[in-house]
């Protein structure tokens, strides 16, 4: 439980507040590269609270600029874009990448006005299908050393969803081990589903033993959990002990606000922007260190359950999430369809659009979440130095699992199906033996 003003503290990231300051110290997933045609690369978005215009020059550089022209606040999400920058439909003044002003065509000729002129910019860098933006004061940093940053584009597959709640509990979501067994249920292994890409169809094929995860999920309905602070976050093992095996899942906390969790044999990075307060976008990256991801099959696959350019889901509050009480009794958990990401997103949108952390009552399967909560008030009070702060460093420890090992050796099950996973990618290659130490000791 929080006090109230801990829950503003932890949950507010627009201008001037602690967090904002915080995430604003970490590269922010802009959008899609998806989202930038060749025959217009312009794009309007909302981050941190902050109205932006992202575009591609011809030189194929990225920019964010403040949405509002620094003349009269023109809409630059309407700007032209051509010789070389991005030019404001009202009066034509020309912004280049940087928000430098290139041209000012209304003015008397041989003005210098526009070199005083400076629109709010950011620096952006596309790297494997999103863009993103730096949006701290100084030099931008190198990006950290992450695996899904080095995946081949054949390997790895991205999307983004809205979700009109608050990040924190958006991220606090991804690292609840239990609800699985809960939410994500499907009461019958056998049921077909609508055709979406659910839980189910990955879980069916979750381990290269025959066990059925979807059935442990659903008889084990208490996992044991362990979680390790790390310099990147929290790792947390989630165990289910059934009959003779542990089925072990490792997902991780990946300060200040991502889940890195595993999905069958691929990882799913789950980065959740602030769009302001009330709503975040939740970027999917997935990935895959053996081999490649149909990405155009996984795209039909999430244009069922989204509709694009909006990425807003097809099923939301307006209607009901498409619940079907008889599905509730016969087929899901939750009664909103087989997809996993509509069970959360019915979830923490029906917590309100900022959760009332004064209110809850935490519980043992909480664990991960009461460490993360720890870690962002600790960075918030500068108790403990930013996690990752300007460092370029391999993160070849953050790992992810979902296995089922043998009762009594998933400590070191987990770790050599990470190894042989990396050893087979061709591009990930192993581990470093000290962190690989650490993760046994873990
Ligand atoms: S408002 Fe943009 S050029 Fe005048
Ligand atoms: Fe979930």
């Amino acid at each position: 439980m929080l006090s109230a003003e801990q829950n503003e503290r932890l949950t507010r990231t627009g201008p001037g507040t602690p967090m904002g300051a915080i995430m604003r110290r970490y590269w922010q997933p802009f959008a899609l590269v998806e989202e930038f045609p060749d025959d217009r690369p312009v794009r309007e978005i909302r981050v941190l609270g902050e109205d932006l215009v992202i575009f591609r020059d011809d030189e194929g550089r990225y920019g964010a600029l403040a949405r509002r022209c620094a003349h009269r606040a023109g809409d630059l999400a309407f700007g032209r874009r051509e010789d070389g920058g991005l030019r404001c439909p009202y009066h034509g003044w020309l912004y280049g990448h940087d928000g430098r002003c290139l041209e000012q065509p209304a003015e008397p000729a041989g003005s210098t006005y526009r070199e005083r002129i400076r629109q709010p910019a950011y620096p952006c860098v596309e790297r494997n299908g999103i863009v993103y933006g730096y949006m701290g004061e100084g030099e931008a940093p190198p990006l950290p050393g992450f695996d899904w940053y080095d995946a081949p584009a054949s390997h790895r597959f991205v999307f983004k969803a809205l979700q009109r709640a608050n990040w924190l509990q958006a991220v606090e979501g991804e690292i609840d081990p239990a609800h699985l067994s809960y939410l994500h249920r499907y009461l019958d292994d056998e049921a077909e589903g609508d055709g979406t890409y659910g839980f189910k169809q990955f879980l069916a094929a979750a381990d290269d033993s025959d066990v059925s995860v979807t059935t442990i999920l659903r008889e084990v309905p208490n996992p044991r959990l362990e979680i390790a602070r790390t310099d990147f976050g929290v790792r947390i093992f989630a165990l289910r002990d059934w009959r003779d095996v542990t089925y072990v899942r490792v997902t991780n906390y990946l300060f200040p606000h991502t889940a890195v969790v595993a999905i069958g044999d691929w990882t799913l990075v789950q980065i959740h922007v602030p769009i302001d307060d009330v709503s975040n976008w939740r970027y999917d990256i997935f990935y895959d260190f053996r081999q490649p991801i149909d990405g155009e099959a996984l795209r039909a696959e999430k244009l069922k359950t989204y509709e694009v350019p909006g990425y807003v889901p097809r099923r939301n509050m307006e209607n009901r999430y498409g619940f079907y009480a008889d599905e509730q009794r016969t087929g899901t958990y939750a009664g909103v369809g087989y997809d996993f990401n509509i069970h959360d997103t019915m979830i923490l949108e029906g917590q309100g659009a900022i959760q009332d952390r004064s209110r809850e009552n935490l519980a043992y399967t909480d664990k991960a979440i009461v460490a993360a909560r720890k870690m962002l008030t600790e960075a918030l009070d500068g108790d403990i130095p930013l996690p990752m702060d300007g460092c370029a460093a391999r993160y070849d420890h953050l790992v992810s699992i979902d296995a089922v090992a043998p009762a009594g050796e998933w400590r070191d099950a987990w770790i050599a199906k990470q190894l042989d996973r990396r050893a087979r990618s061709g591009w990930a290659g192993g581990i470093a033996p000290a962190r690989l130490e650490a993760l046994r000791a873990s």
